[in-house]
């Protein structure tokens, strides 16, 4: 049990490391919570700083999600020779909560659209895949990224549950739980997002951009 807190925890603090914000500064010397959106997610860098930014935070922003989620299970396991299928659960909340209420910046994070891509991509690739197929067909029609972060959460959580067959397992039901917690949480963080959808102020892909929210 000591082991499976202590992977958590790591896994909070992989969470919090904040590459957009750390990418802001360190190739252009930007507060990137200053500019465009205000938020530290690859969105935003890549709005401010170019597409090639938005590639580069967005696959480490994945990573933290994906490495704790797929690696801690399996290193506890061989630290200890017992598995312990549950514990990527509470691993993949904590490294989102840890990117979108990062201890290194005050709590202040992002929306944890690419660490929870990275965290299901560990648990159901197969509903990742449709979600970021979602993603792309209704940033094509939109070109609102928040709205397709949200409607990819959706198509995530449809194919995810479609797929269940018979009994649920305990490990099942955690899952199943944990992904209701993560769109829940998706949808809390992009609030400001639907407000400006709403008021249409939101910034689309392509065309000028509102300033801070
Ligand atoms: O990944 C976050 C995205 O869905 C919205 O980002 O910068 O437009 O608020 P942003």
């Amino acid at each position: 049990l000591a082991l499976s807190v202590l992977a958590t925890l790591l896994a909070y603090l992989i969470g919090s490391i904040p590459f957009g914000f750390l990418t802001a500064r360190w190739a252009k010397g930007i507060d990137i919570r200053t500019v465009g959106s205000g938020n530290v997610g690859a969105t935003n860098v890549g709005r401010v700083l170019g597409f090639k930014y938005f590639v580069l935070v967005m696959l480490l922003d994945l990573a933290k999600g994906l490495g704790p989620t797929l690696g801690f299970p399996a290193a506890v396991e061989e630290l200890t020779g017992r598995a312990v299928p549950l514990l990527a659960v509470p691993v993949a909340l904590a490294a989102i909560v840890g990117h979108n209420y990062p201890v290194y910046l005050r709590f202040r994070g992002g929306k944890g659209v690419a660490t929870s891509l990275g965290a299901v991509l560990a648990l159901d690739p197969t509903a990742a895949a449709a979600a970021a197929v979602g993603f792309l067909v209704v940033l094509a029609i939109t070109r609102y990224v928040s709205m397709s972060s949200i409607l990819g959460g959706t198509v995530f959580v449809a194919v995810h549950f479609s797929r269940y067959r018979g009994p649920w397992s305990a490990s099942d039901a955690a899952t199943a739980s944990l992904i209701v917690v993560l769109y829940l949480m998706l949808i809390y963080r992009h609030r400001s997002n639907l407000r400006r959808i709403r008021e249409g102020t939101e910034s689309k892909v392509g065309a000028p951009k509102p300033r801070r929210e």
